[in-house]
């Protein structure tokens, strides 16, 4: 998919050199770049600001097809993320004038900071990720994608900067594997279909995964998993995917809640409300991506990822408010609202990972609360934990990333909002205000003393508008971040 390139640029083929420059810059370490923009005079029409572009057709006689500079803003005030959009937007640019092949010249930006490994993966990240359309159930008109796209520097790559355009890339793929299951409709996905999917995804890595089933779910009293599944025809599953590297000294649990429909159950979504619901499993298609991500970087940690997999829906079979269930831990759950299932998969599911893995750390990621969203809007996830050494690992690696978080409070008294009077615990918080804090409080009683952390990942996993690098459908929200944050602990 890519290469790197040194030597003449003018003799390389492509159909399409992209060149990045910052505000006010004239030069450029690849003097050939340098003769030929003043030649054209590029700089009357292009001041190299950022999200510029400016594109040149047969520019010269010795030159290839096409070259376009696209613009980072201020050297000096340029960050990955600027990287990223301008790489992004030069291939969304290269897609829609149908081409195939791409070079980029890496540029210099270490009065930035950024060193080239870092400045080389960013391009790379922006490319790859912006080289994704959903179009998977589309007949007629299929999306263009670039074939191939070449990474070019004066002098050949040295070996850092190859190690990091690899990581980069497996991490992108892992991302775009995550969008495209989160993209899928609902009936192409249902829980077996999901946890087979998974298998095959993970097929050639490193990775042990085992598929628990209603009756494996039963025999371990699975009850607040059970009992969301048990509206719909399609069985739950748990996938559990095991990344046991030859040496470690950690092991990281992630939990992805992975309801792959919710219409809310008895407490039935409006039709507003069940729009875009095909998303609910965007924290488990982040966790398998993860896994198979870690693994193929060969991460030096032991990572698990548990994926509780149902589908929430109202029938004669299904759960009720005012049901009371208990969860495999023994705790009594009175169930105050149908449609508060994502933290009754999880319960279970963090209960036994806490049980059989006895992990140094724990991360859920969940498209929990719509509050979360109300409070944060659509493009930062909630973090809560109550360790503030694993708040400050995520929220580094979420600068790192650009995959934005902002951590939440967890006061002790708001738990009281989850007092039940007939069990030990309800699923829903009392009165309108909080729900995000009540959804955190509320797993919580379930992560024990284990160090955990949980995501809640509900405005950002989907989107209906593109940016840079991002087309509507799943946003693979997670995947680069716990990446991040995996070789980073
Ligand atoms: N899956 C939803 C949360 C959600 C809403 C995700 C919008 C993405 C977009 C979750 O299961 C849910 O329905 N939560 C309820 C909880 C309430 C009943 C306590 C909510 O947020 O309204
Ligand atoms: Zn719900
Ligand atoms: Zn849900």
């Amino acid at each position: 998919m890519y290469r790197f390139e040194s030597g003449d640029i003018r003799k390389i083929e492509t159909d399409l050199i992209v060149v990045f420059m910052c505000s006010g810059m004239t030069g450029s370490p690849v003097k050939e770049i340098e003769k030929l923009a003043a030649k054209l005079d590029v700089f009357s029409e292009f001041s190299g600001k950022e999200g510029e572009l400016l594109l040149y057709y047969r520019p010269e006689r010795k030159w290839g097809k096409r070259i376009l500079f696209a613009g980072l803003g201020d050297a000096g005030a340029l960050t990955k993320e600027k990287l990223r959009k301008a790489a992004g937007k030069s291939v969304r640019k290269a897609i829609s004038l149908k081409l195939q092949d791409i070079l980029f010249v890496i540029p210099q930006t270490g009065t930035a900071g950024i060193n080239s490994p870092a400045a080389a993966a960013a391009v790379v990240e922006g490319a790859l990720l912006a080289n994704h359309d959903f179009d998977l159930y589309k007949t007629a008109e299929k999306s263009n994608r670039i074939k191939s796209f070449g990474l070019y520097s004066k002098k050949s790559a040295d070996s850092d900067v190859i190690e990091a355009v690899r990581k980069a890339s497996v991490v992108c793929e892992g991302t775009i594997l995550a969008r495209r299951w989160v993209s899928m409709p609902s009936n192409d996905k249902r829980p077996d279909r999901f946890a087979r999917s998974i298998v095959k995804a993970a097929d050639n890595e490193n990775i042990t995964i085992v598929v628990l089933d209603e009756r494996d779910l039963k025999k371990n009293k699975m009850n607040a998993l059970l009992c969301v599944a048990s509206g719909s025809d399609a069985g739950p599953k748990l996938v559990l995917m095991d990344y046991r590297p030859g040496r470690y000294e950690k092991t990281v649990v992630l939990v992805g809640k992975g309801v792959t429909f919710d219409s809310g159950g008895i407490n039935l979504k409006s039709s507003e409300g069940l729009n875009g619901m095909k998303m609910d499993m965007a924290g488990a298609a982040a966790v398998a991506s993860i896994i198979i991500s870690a693994a193929r970087i060969n991460i030096r940690k032991r990572i698990i990822g548990v994926l509780p997999l149902v589908e929430n829906m109202p029938s004669g079979k299904a759960t009720r408010p005012g049901d009371i269930v208990f969860a495999s831990n023994g705790k009594s759950i009175e169930i105050g609202n149908t449609d508060a299932e994502g933290r009754l998969i999880l319960a279970d599911a963090m209960c036994y990972a806490r049980k059989r893995y006895k992990p140094d750390v724990m991360i859920d990621i969940a498209t929990l609360t719509g509050a979360c969203m109300v409070a944060l809007g659509e493009k930062i996830a909630g973090l809560f934990t109550k360790d503030d050494a694993l708040a400050k690992a995520l929220l580094d690696s979420a600068a790192e990333v650009n995959e934005r978080c902002w951590r939440m409070p967890m006061p002790d008294d708001y738990a009281e909002k989850l007092k039940s009077d007939v069990a030990d615990i309800k699923n829903i918080g009392k009165g309108r205000w909080g729900g995000a804090i009540t959804g955190a409080l509320f797993l919580s009683e379930f992560a024990g003393d284990c160090t955990w952390a949980h995501l809640d990942i509900a405005g950002p996993a989907y989107t209906d508008s593109s940016s840079d690098y991002c087309t509507p459908g799943g946003t693979g929200f997670g995947v680069r971040l716990i990446c991040d944050f995996l070789e980073r602990i």
